[in-house]
């Protein structure tokens, strides 16, 4: 295998060279290296970063982070060397685990890094870990049973199987998560609520509780920093933020309903139309500003490729408002016949009136609000 040597953050590892002419898809290379997620990583090496910190930092404890899906291990060598965290980078491909073995001799961080070779369910399974970190190919489904029995504190996941969460592969989405997204304006924010109502139910078979501490999605992935408790009865409260969405597609209006077997209305209580339902979801929390902001910090302090970007969008995460789910302004422009304005003056316009907004994340174009559809409407076609 032909490599090549790549620097993120302060780390300089080895990474392998497609074979020219062939596939240029990351996932076509004997090992999986993708320049793209540089930021996905950059993000994880400061909220870990600023979790670690949050442990109580008695310098006798030891903390273990696992990289249960390494490939070429830049995730977990950049925790280990950058962190100095004690890490396992696991990989059940022989020729990454030789990989892994190289970038961690090269880097001499042989005395709190050890490379494993098995199956991540079966590591998983065999021990716990402080902090698990599940980053695979599309869902992270077959690990989330292993992952929840060996997390302890911290629970770190990728998705980027966004079409089945987003309900663009309806029966796959179905078939992983075990409920029922639609694919529609805020198709972002119901893939992230997917994912965390699937992982919310594996904890809880465990007597386990998450607490989101950080989620962000691009087009491309979900991920999500879930801190973990024990106890039978955090379990029992965290799944009252389970529930659905009951949404009208005739005037856009949206429900949440708590709980999982519930009455739902049939029809819109806005306009009468036929309403179609979601889930079950995470209906709770996706961010602790707190955290965002230590995160942030820990970026503007940090050597890292993506800074402004990352600092730029855990900004918006850490002053979204957590209400399910987003309004898309163009939607309601085309509806109400007007032409869109700038993002803020619709947040202004909505705060002015007394109702909560906020930007999102999930998009630039969209926003958040306690108001109903009826005075969005409105308001939107006040603004001139
Ligand atoms: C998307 S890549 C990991 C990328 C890496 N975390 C990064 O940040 O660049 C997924 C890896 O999981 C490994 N893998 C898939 N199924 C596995 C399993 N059941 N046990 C262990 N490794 C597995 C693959 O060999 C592949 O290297
Ligand atoms: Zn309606």
């Amino acid at each position: 295998m032909k490599v090549r040597s790549v620097k993120e953050g302060n780390t300089e590892i080895l990474v392998p060279i497609p074979a020219e002419g062939a596939n240029f898809a990351p996932s076509a290379a004997p090992v999986f290296y993708n320049p793209v997620m540089e930021m996905n990583r950059d993000i994880s090496v400061a909220a870990t970063s600023a979790f670690v910190k949050r442990m109580e930092p008695d310098p006798e404890k030891v903390i273990t982070y696992v990289d249960a899906l390494s490939a070429s291990g830049i995730r977990g060598l950049r925790i280990s060397n950058e962190l100095g965290v004690h890490t396992t980078l696991n990989d059940w491909s022989e020729e990454a685990c030789a990989l892994i073995q190289q970038n961690i001799d090269n880097l001499e961080i042989d005395h709190n890094t050890v490379a494993s070779h098995k199956n991540a369910n079966v590591l998983l399974h065999e021990k716990h870990f402080n902090i698990v970190d599940l980053d695979p190919f599309g869902t992270p489904g077959p690990f989330l049973a292993a992952a929840a029995r060996s997390v302890v504190n911290l629970l770190e996941v990728t998705a980027t199987d966004t079409a089945p969460l987003c309900g663009a592969h309806l029966n796959s989405g179905i078939r992983k998560y075990a409920a029922i997204p639609f694919n529609n304006e805020y198709h972002s924010e119901m893939g992230v609520r997917m994912l965390l109502g699937k992982i919310a139910r594996e904890l809880s078979l465990h007597d386990k509780a998450m607490n989101p501490l950080l989620t962000h999605a691009t087009r491309h992935y979900v991920r999500t920093y879930l801190e973990i408790k024990k106890g039978a009865k955090r379990a029992d409260t965290m799944l009252q933020n389970m529930g659905f969405i009951a949404h009208c597609p005739q005037c856009g209006h949206r429900e949440s309903i708590h709980g999982l077997a519930v009455p739902i209305k049939d029809n819109c209580s806005h306009c009468d139309g036929k309403n179609i339902i979601g889930g079950p979801m995470w209906l709770g929390k996706l961010h602790n500003p707190d955290f965002c902001n230590e995160t942030i910090t820990e970026l503007e302090t940090r050597n890292c490729g993506t800074k402004q970007f990352a600092i730029k969008m855990l900004e918006l995460c850490r002053d979204e408002l957590d209400i399910p789910m987003f309004y898309d302004q163009h939607l309601i422009c085309k509806k109400v016949g007007v032409s869109a304005s700038r993002i803020e003056t619709v947040i202004q316009e909505l705060q002015n009136r007394g109702f909560l907004a906020s930007r999102t994340h999930f998009s630039g174009t969209s926003f958040k609000t306690d108001a109903n559809i009826s005075e969005i409407e409105l308001i939107i076609a006040d603004i001139r």
